[in-house]
């Protein structure tokens, strides 16, 4: 990998220093997931910027909250909260249906981690339907919004948990192997950056820029499915020297708010940060770095057609 973009920022950086000095009146976001830990400080730092942004959420009564606080410490008024159940398509095609006019960055956090085994009606696996395809059924179902506006940025928050899984095309759902929460989790998140690098390609011409992340490791609602045992456990295993610290939710969201406005990711797609900069490839042992099979455009390419026939 060549020329990785480099930022003054780092893994301490909170949203707020990310986004200082950078303008966004007259500029709209949507948030998933909006309501609850890096989310809400995503949407606040591009709230502060002057950015209208829509929380998309599926628990109303927190997107309420949530705007409000937000409007509280911003003084921004335009922040809306609308129902989005990424895990039905209904409730998708509801969301797009009443978005109106062009949308200038879509922020693709909603997430769920780790969860025992769970299907959708139609069967699908509940961390791939939630965090790959209903966020593909947005964001495609966006895509004239995203055309409409002056160079769109999608942000697509991955995880380093990517490395624990590529997309298993022969099985994505787990209807033939056994089920592995973490599996399950990795391989939405490697599809998460695949999404980055195919909807890049495929939508340059309408300058939508969409960048894929990891944001570090934030004690949020997102560890609702796993143990205090079991987390020690994992941040203490894979061979790395020391376990990267706990980010504060502010420090979590930087990258994503970086991700969305930075100039100096002007035109650059198809890639993945991590602590506020490029990351580079994966050294094996680490947590840090992106995988080659999360960058591979054939994957990526596959990732599409598979997407767009499941939710045919
Ligand atoms: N926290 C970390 O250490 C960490 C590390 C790596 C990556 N990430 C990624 O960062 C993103 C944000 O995570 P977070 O830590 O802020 O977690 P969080 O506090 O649990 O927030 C996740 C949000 O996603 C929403 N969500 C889950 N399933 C949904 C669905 N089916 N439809 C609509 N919304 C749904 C949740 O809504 P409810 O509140 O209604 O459940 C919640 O608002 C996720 O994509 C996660 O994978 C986080």
């Amino acid at each position: 990998m060549t020329n990785l973009i480099t930022t003054p920022f780092n893994a301490d950086s909170t949203a707020a220093e990310v986004i200082a000095g950078i303008e966004l009146t007259g500029r709209r976001a949507i948030v998933t997931g909006g309501a609850s830990g890096i989310g809400i400080e995503t949407a606040r730092a591009l709230a502060g910027a002057g950015a209208e942004v829509t929380l998309a959420v599926r628990n109303r009564e927190a997107g309420e909250r949530t705007a409000e606080d937000i409007i509280g410490t911003t003084g921004n008024k335009r922040v809306f909260v609308a129902p989005l159940e990424l895990a039905d398509r209904a409730s998708i095609a509801a969301f797009i249906a009443g978005w109106e006019g062009p949308l200038d960055i879509l922020v693709n956090n909603a997430g769920l981690m780790a969860s025992p085994l769970m299907r959708t009606p139609e069967g699908w696996e509940m961390q791939f339907a939630t965090n790959h395809l209903g966020h593909f059924a947005l964001a495609t179902g966006l895509h004239g919004a995203l055309a409409a506006a002056d160079g769109a940025r999608i942000v697509s928050v991955s995880s380093s948990a990517h490395l624990r899984s590529p997309v298993v095309f022969e099985d994505i759902h787990f209807r033939n192997r056994e089920y592995e929460p973490w599996l399950a989790y990795g391989q939405s998140k490697t599809a998460n950056v695949l999404f980055a690098v195919e909807a890049s390609r495929r939508w340059a011409d309408d300058s939508i820029a969409v960048n894929a992340l990891h944001p570090g490791s934030i004690r949020t609602n997102l560890q609702r499915h796993v143990t205090e045992e079991e987390l020690n456990r994992l941040r203490s295993q894979s061979g790395t020297t020391t376990s990267p610290g706990w980010k504060t939710p502010e420090q979590g969201a930087a990258t994503s708010v970086l991700v969305a406005t930075s100039p100096l990711l002007n035109g650059i797609g198809g890639r993945y940060f991590e602590d506020c900069n490029e990351a580079g490839p994966n050294q094996p042992g680490t947590r840090q770095g992106v995988a080659a099979y999360a960058l591979d455009p054939a994957a990526a390419e596959e990732l599409w057609r598979v997407s767009v026939e499941t939710l045919a």
